[in-house]
């Protein structure tokens, strides 16, 4: 019995160890924040000077700070009905909206979400591109009441594809290369649009890409469409991101003649930063090596819903290995990636139960560990919170970069306010994410240049705003023909 009980307690004391570690290497103190948001505002300029930054994943440049050619934002008179295809993560979505102009803003709207079958992903285009334009087809086959097209008139779409693109226009671009799990080889270097368009065409359906938006540019669109002081987006979905408004003076590599705004809005893909400030751990290094895109990603790999719950599920496979956390063996499940997702992870974190059911279920319905005790929920509950606001803070840290490049941490004499516009699951539905991050740009910025910031959700901003983008560009193209 003594001896049991003594056994019990090395088990505690080393899974505790596991966790102080942990601990230990994800601190994330504001000191350190604002050397990762110097760090950035270094490499934003660095992005935004070199022309080497938008090629491939070879390139030394970590920020590609991919202009846009968005040189405007809605303005609130967008009028008429628009189409979006919204494609980034493991789902894409349809939408059809009618915008009203000035007064009735969005009339109506539609949208279909449908989820890409895992083998697409990894297959050819065409197999992809096919799909997709088929729900679309079906989709614009389904049209009810209260959507108005003008006679003669085609349909137009704003194509959000999140993903690293180098655009040639507003309304065409290569692709970079692949993250979050997407592989499809044969599409790197290919315009996305043509793409689109031709398996458009295969199924027969008479629209015009108008716009090629990320969704970062998007959720910009939609939050300055709502409110004029949005200056910047932020993703924190399956992958992480940000856009923001940039003088054409701070941009050393465009050659073209500067637009008639003076403004560009750039897709930093903040998701490949990195800096020795970052906070990593032998579980980062792992995961980034065994992931399919290793090397890259890092600030994204350490924040964003994709790996939040990999992190996790390496952790506790430690704890079991270690310590035997759960049970004298490792639980067989525990060993296979990805099975643990993000959202596993928020409800695990966010219980509220006295005994942590919740906690109990999942690791019965995920890793099939049966009956666990209190200390062992709360253990995960613990590193749960520690991958999590390690995240978050560096979230925080990134936007902090954003406002220092936009000289917009430091308060102004007339209170300017600043909005930036958030999108993506992990901030909508993770509350304890949301909040660490938001708290820890107050810390950062100090309340009196926090009470002028606001962090608004632009809830499904990335495909509203490319419909608002295709209506704003499909005018001007016709204020040309005219
Ligand atoms: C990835 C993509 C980026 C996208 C982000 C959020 O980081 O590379 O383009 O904006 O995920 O979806």
């Amino acid at each position: 019995m003594a001896r049991q009980r003594l056994r019990e307690a090395r088990r505690w004391a080393r899974a505790g160890a596991v966790l102080r570690d942990l601990q230990e290497r994800c601190a994330a103190p504001v000191e350190r924040l604002r050397q990762v948001a110097d760090a950035m505002v270094a490499e934003m300029r660095a992005g935004l000077a070199s022309n080497d930054s938008e090629g491939d994943s070879g390139s030394s440049v970590l920020l590609k700070m991919l202009v846009t050619y968005v040189d405007s934002l809605p303005s609130g008179d967008e009028k008429g009905l628009f189409y979006a295809l919204d494609l980034g993560g493991t789902n894409f979505r349809v939408l059809r909206i009618q915008f009203g102009g000035k007064e009735q803003r969005i009339v109506k709207q539609e949208s279909k979400t449908v989820s890409i079958p895992q083998h697409l992903m990894s297959r050819g285009s065409n197999e992809l591109f096919d799909f997709i334009a088929a729900a679309l087809a079906k989709f614009i086959a389904s049209e009810g009441e209260g959507f108005y097209l003008p006679e003669g008139m085609q349909r137009q779409l704003g194509f959000t594809f999140s993903f690293p693109v180098k655009q040639n226009s507003v309304a065409s671009g290569t692709l970079i290369k692949w993250t979050k799990g997407f592989a499809i080889d044969e599409m790197v270097g290919k315009d996305v649009v043509a793409e689109l368009n031709k398996a458009i065409k295969r199924q027969g359906v008479d629209m015009e890409v108008t716009v090629l938006v990320n969704d970062t540019v998007g959720t910009l669109a939609a939050g300055r469409y709502v409110d004029n002081d949005t200056v910047a987006a932020v993703i924190l979905g399956t992958g992480t991101n940000a856009a923001y408004i940039e003088h054409m003076d701070s941009i050393p590599k465009w050659c073209g003649p500067p637009p008639e705004s003076g403004n560009m809005v750039i897709n930093m893909e903040w998701g490949n930063f990195r800096s020795t400030h970052l906070p990593l751990t032998e579980f980062d290094v792992a995961l980034d090596a065994e992931s399919l895109n290793p090397d890259e990603q890092i600030y994204e790999k350490l924040i964003s819903g994709m790996y939040m719950g990999e992190i996790v599920r390496r952790v506790l496979l430690k704890m079991a290995q270690d310590a035997s956390l759960f049970s004298d063996n490792v639980p067989l499940e525990l060993e296979v990636p990805y099975i643990l997702r993000t959202y596993h992870v928020l409800m695990m974190h966010q219980d509220t139960s006295p005994d942590l059911r919740t906690v109990g279920n999942k690791l019965k319905e995920v890793f099939r560990i049966e009956d666990t005790c209190f200390k062992t929920r709360k253990l995960v509950v613990d590193v749960c919170e520690v991958v999590a606001s390690r995240a978050a803070r560096l979230a925080a840290a990134g936007i902090h970069g954003i406002l220092k490049k936009l000289g917009r941490d430091v308060a102004s004499p007339d209170k300017q306010k600043t909005v930036i516009a958030v999108d993506g699951g992990v901030y909508k539905h993770y509350t304890f994410f949301a909040q660490c991050m938001e708290s820890t740009l107050r810390d950062l910025l100090g309340e009196g240049v926090a009470s002028s910031l606001v962090i608004k959700l632009a809830e499904d901003g990335s495909g509203t705003g490319a419909a608002l983008l295709s209506a704003s560009y499909s005018q001007r193209l016709q204020a040309v023909d005219d």
